[in-house]
């Protein structure tokens, strides 16, 4: 029998319609576990709530992993990876490349998996689900048989766990540089470098940006390794400059750039993006891409993150000739899209420009958002053309 932690009386909302999560202050009682055990969830009454595992450490106290009574064992896993896949596998007609498993938004707190081709790269950031690798390992070579398996654990939610960085084949092995195709174009998922090795989160924006990429010349601002240049480059894009701070991340962006054939349209900056955009003229773009980092991960920084969003966008908006475009995204959950877009028109109105939307977008169907877990929606994604207030 599992380890029982029994919730206080006036359980939240929240834990009833589907939030996994159960903090300290909402626990009446608890067996003394070690932290990673399984634990039952139980409502004040003695009413089975669900079954999670536990950290002691953590303001998290509980993440469920099921609401049934059920084992958690290789099998329950390979259960989920399976509902997963089934909803997500018509992706697959556009590439060989798929988010698995996204954490909470799949049923799977703490855990991430990526397929990039015949490869997975995985993270397990929390210690509960690093107590279950040996059956997560197992499920996925069974429901995906992989050629490899990498972890890739890392970030500011291991650290709130108490645990370290990990970096390693669990299985198999593969090349440093995993190849994989999305929407025609070879990719490589750096096992080197940064989350999972690939920002497949931008799929559709980077497809669907790509659409207006035609004889533009385009400016790829916070590029990593290259996702929207490849795109834009792929449908008729004259050139892209790719500015980044990281030469890693543009190494193999030039590695990219080789494979497909757009090496001599393609000029690579390592740069500080806030000066970039602050010293160079911008003249020759006519779209520039704006894809920071998360700028913020706690309520207190979120004032000064949509300072950052208005700097940066400004700095583009200041210069852009009428007639371009400038397509914005962040992916910091704490910010709403509605302050994000509030914050753009901002910068629009102090240049005294508009900015007509294109298109909005958003997450792809492979980092699900749930309706009951406001974490899960955090990817925001816009595409403006800009005007003079005279020429609109
Ligand atoms: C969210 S990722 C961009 C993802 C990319 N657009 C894609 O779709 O693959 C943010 C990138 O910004 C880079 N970066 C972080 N701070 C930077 C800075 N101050 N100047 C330039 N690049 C920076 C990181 O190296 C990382 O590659």
């Amino acid at each position: 029998m599992s380890a029982r932690v029994v919730l206080k009386r006036s359980i939240k909302r929240r834990i009833a319609f589907g939030h996994p999560w159960i903090y300290d202050n909402e626990i009446e009682k608890a067996d003394s576990v070690e932290g990673g055990c399984i634990v039952d969830v139980l409502t004040n009454s003695g009413q089975f709530l669900g079954r999670g595992y536990y950290n002691p450490d953590s303001s998290i106290r509980v993440r469920l992993l099921t609401r049934r009574n059920c084992s958690i064992d290789t099998d329950f896993f390979a259960q989920k990876l399976k509902r997963s896949l089934a909803m997500k596998s018509s992706l697959l007609r556009y590439g060989n490349a798929l988010r698995v498993t996204f954490g909470e938004a799949d049923g799977l707190p703490g855990l991430i998996v990526d397929k990039f081709s015949d490869w997975l790269v995985v993270q397990f950031n929390t210690l509960g689900i690093g107590v279950l690798k040996n059956e997560i390992i197992e499920a996925l070579i069974a429901t995906l048989k992989p050629k490899g398996i990498f972890e890739k654990s890392e970030g500011i939610s291991l650290t709130k766990e108490g645990l370290e960085s990990k970096e390693g084949w669990l299985f198999g092995n593969g090349p440093e540089l995993l190849p994989f195709s999305l929407n025609g174009v070879t990719f490589f998922a750096d096992t080197k470098g940064q989350k999972t090795g690939f920002f497949l989160d931008q799929r559709d924006n980077a497809e669907k940006l790509s659409k207006y990429a035609n004889g533009r010349n385009v400016l790829d601002v916070f590029s990593y390794t290259g996702n929207f240049s490849f795109h834009c480059l792929s449908q008729g894009a004259s050139r892209a400059t790719l500015v980044d701070s990281s030469e890693r991340a543009l190494s193999v962006a030039r590695e990219t750039a080789e494979i497909n054939g757009f090496i001599s349209r393609c000029e690579f900056v390592r740069a500080n993006a806030f000066d970039y955009l602050r010293e160079e003229s911008l003249a020759g773009h006519s779209l520039v891409i704006v894809d920071p980092p998360a700028m913020a991960k706690s309520p207190s920084s979120k004032k000064s993150a949509l300072r950052g969003y208005k700097e940066l966008n400004l700095r583009v908006i200041k210069k852009a000739v009428s007639g371009s475009l400038l397509a914005s995204s962040s992916c910091t959950q704490i910010i709403s899209e509605d302050d994000w877009m509030r914050t753009i028109n901002d910068a629009f109105h102090d240049s005294k420009k508009v900015g007509i939307v294109s298109f909005r977008g958003g997450q792809p169907l492979d980092h699900p958002e749930v309706s009951s877990i406001f974490e899960t929606r955090y990817l925001k994604f816009c595409l403006f053309r800009v005007f003079e207030l005279c020429d609109f």
